[in-house]
């Protein structure tokens, strides 16, 4: 008999409700309500497994209370959100999206994966697969930005990562989320089901494709049914129609909250709503271990319904070498695989950076011999974690300040922050602007603070906080030199009149430990900025959502026709759409050319273009892919991605890429909401931004039969 059906067969009610419980331990606090003391209920088997616990000693000290003390001897799975790192963060979510880079968003998983399983971690609460459209939701900075495409790659690639290592992931929050009703946190979500399937569910089922262990519903509800116990998409979608085999996990207190919601009268038929619906642990609500034993005498649930979601987690457990080595965490790691790690953060900051305004190539600094660096992020190191700052600590993070310093060491620095980042003092702006007196350059560093975005962080004013506004604007008064921003944020900002006055502008968004030395390198030019924005820019809050995906409708806006669609005072384009990012190289496209005009479904498209780098520096560019189909049963968006790669070019040299396209990329989900591939013509849209003037495009007659 297998582990798994002897340990099954053995187990009492409790034990079989505790491997179904998962209880907060008080080494991070990540949710409303912490648990007490843990030992009684790990040694008595109704705790069975852990979150918010980390470090060897810890984890071996409080697994062998369940290994060597309880009756069965099964060893606790321990989760934590290792997001963007565990002791040493690499940059948020949103900033590496901006990377686009599969490799690095790989190995970054892979690097955070091999600390935390070092601490003793077992699990992830990662990747987080909620597209989100609109920037008041403070979670934004958790994902991969607007894009489904993007979605799913960035998926694959952190499933990948962090299970390569050894660390179970878990594709978080199941499922649309980042849709929450004006961008207001745990609000309800109401979409078109073509809208959960078009853009919120790809990155799902890429994590699954790719073998995701684990996976969280989402705190909210969709269409009146909360994701906890939603049978359609948990049971239905997601374990029939996808085959997840893994384990479902609730948010914290999730379970509980169904009463809440309004769907469940008491602890016992919520347990019974999440356990049908395909939960298959239970994190911090205490509705397993006490609602189940009742829901059972009610009739509501049945043991078998319990023994499969037991089968389940033991099999994770089993899967991830538990009950071989439970005692994982060793410890301390060797220099060398820190300095790893470090080199990696840096390489990583620098990538995710993005440089949305470069006027007159005032970037890279160049003869500056004397520089300003003003505003209360440029000495932020703490905040330079971002909003999940996991098991680091404040120290060891480098500030853009110090990485400034660090790389121009020739140059004469002068620093005054001029304000907080909250607040109303505006006692020390007079200091700070007097800085800019015979200065040949100001870096100006404003934004948010780590805070201000992440979990229960929405905003309803994206502009700066505090009193930052009386600062620039103070700083541009009186400045005769170019003003660099940079911009430290967890979601785009709604700055155009600030970028409208910056010489150049950074989304740097919040970089990690080694913040200051990636910036210094774009800063001073050894490397280029290669980012792009996963996400639009609103020129207004008005504009949210504002997404380049969007459709055409029967107006479309038609400059001096009134009845088309519009608003009175902004433009309908963001400030930056997305994937706008610029570098030091100037990046020129041609010779698209399709390998046939024609493709059948089961064919294969072949799509190169030239890039040629007409530029006088060596810079990285990413290429994107479009697609769109002009006439289809149902009406499609104007650009859709498709595809994306990055290319190095030195200067004066270009490369020629090609985009592998087969039929089933074409097809899209028809009136009836199953795949189609439709005949007629679509067309191929290729360049560096979702922007129909700087892309160049083919057509391709899809073919049936
Ligand atoms: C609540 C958050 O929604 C989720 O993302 C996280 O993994 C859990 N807390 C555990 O900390």
């Amino acid at each position: 008999m297998s582990r798994i059906e002897q340990l099954a067969g053995e187990m009492r009610l409790a034990e079989k409700l505790g491997q179904l419980t998962m209880t907060a331990a008080p080494y991070a606090v990540t949710g409303p309500y912490v648990a007490g003391d843990l030992t009684e209920g790990i040694r008595s088997g109704a705790v069975g497994n852990l979150l918010n616990l980390y470090g060897p000693d810890m984890v071996a000290k409080t697994q062998r209370l369940a290994v060597e003390e309880t009756r069965l001897g099964i060893p606790l799975l321990i989760g934590l959100d290792v997001i963007h790192g565990h002791r040493i963060q690499f940059p948020v979510p949103l900033g590496e999206t901006s990377a686009f880079d599969r490799d690095l968003w790989r190995r970054t998983a892979q690097e955070a994966a091999r600390e935390a399983l070092a601490d003793g971690v077992a699990m992830t609460f990662a990747p987080m697969c909620d597209v989100c459209r609109d920037p008041r939701w403070g979670r934004i900075v958790e994902g991969p930005g607007e894009d489904a495409f993007v979605g799913a790659a960035l998926a694959r690639a952190k499933v990948r990562g962090f299970q390569e290592a050894g660390l179970a992931a878990c594709a978080k929050h199941f499922a649309g989320y980042g849709a929450v009703m004006a961008g207001r946190e745990y609000a309800s979500t109401d979409m078109s089901t073509r809208s959960l399937h078009e853009v919120h569910l790809p990155a799902f089922a890429a994590a699954i494709e790719d073998g995701v262990m684990s996976v969280m519903p989402a705190f909210t509800e969709l269409g009146g049914v909360p994701m906890t116990a939603n049978r359609e998409l948990l049971a239905g979608w997601l374990r029939q129609e996808r085959g997840f085999d893994g384990v479902v996990i609730s948010d914290y207190n999730a379970i509980a909250e169904l009463i809440r919601h309004g769907v469940a009268a008491d602890l016992p038929e919520a347990a019974a709503l999440a356990l049908k619906a395909g939960v298959d642990i239970d994190m911090m609500a205490g509705a397993y271990g006490g609602g189940l034993p009742v829901a059972l005498e009610r009739g509501l649930v049945r043991i078998e319904e319990i023994d499969a979601a037991v089968r389940r987690v033991l099999k994770l457990k089993e899967r991830l070498g538990l009950f071989e080595d439970p005692y994982r965490g060793h410890g301390a790691e060797p220099e060398a695989a820190i300095t790893r790690r470090r080199a990696l953060a840096r390489e990583a900051a620098a990538k995710s950076v993005v440089l949305l305004k470069n006027e007159r190539e005032v970037l890279p600094l160049a003869g500056v011999r004397r520089l300003a660096v003003i505003g209360p992020l440029a000495d932020a190191a703490a905040e330079m974690r971002g909003p999940w700052a996991a098991a680091s600590k404040p120290e060891g993070q480098v500030s853009l300040l110090e990485g400034v310093k660090a790389a121009l060491p020739g140059i004469e620095i002068r620093h005054a922050p001029g304000v907080a980042i909250e607040g109303d003092d505006l006692s020390g702006i007079a200091a700070a602007v007097a800085l800019c007196d015979g200065v040949d350059a100001i870096l100006l560093c404003l934004g948010e603070s780590a805070a201000m975005s992440g979990e229960a962080a929405s905003r309803a004013h994206l502009g700066l906080p505090g009193v930052q506004d009386a600062l620039w604007e103070a700083v541009f008064a009186r400045a005769h030199v170019p003003v660099i921003t940079i911009l430290f944020s967890g979601r785009p900002l709604v700055v155009p009149k600030l970028a409208g006055k910056s010489a150049a502008l950074m989304a740097a968004w919040f970089p990690g430990n080694e913040a200051g030395h990636g910036l210094a390198d774009l800063l001073s030019g050894k490397i280029s900025p290669s980012g792009k924005t996963p996400v639009s820019w609103p020129g207004a809050v008005g504009q949210i959502p504002v997404f380049y995906g969007e459709r055409n409708g029967g107006r479309p806006y038609n400059r001096g026709d009134h009845y088309t669609s519009h608003y009175m005072d902004v433009p309908n384009a963001p400030l930056f759409g997305f994937g706008h990012g610029l570098s030091y190289g100037r990046f020129a496209y041609a010779g698209l050319s399709l390998s046939a005009p024609t493709l059948k479904e089961g064919g294969t498209l072949t799509v190169s273009v030239v890039v040629r780098n007409e530029g006088s520096h060596a810079a990285e560019e990413t290429v994107f892919l479009f697609l769109h189909d002009k006439v289809a049963s149902v009406t499609r968006p104007l650009l859709e991605l498709k595809g994306f790669e990055k290319i190095m070019l030195e200067p004066g040299t270009q490369g020629s890429m090609t985009f592998s396209l087969p039929g089933t990329a074409f097809r899209f989900l028809g009136p009836d909401m199953k795949p189609v591939f439709e005949a007629g013509e679509v067309e191929i849209l290729i360049g560096p931004a979702a922007d129909r003037a700087r892309l160049i495009s083919a057509s391709v007659m899809l073919q049936a039969g």
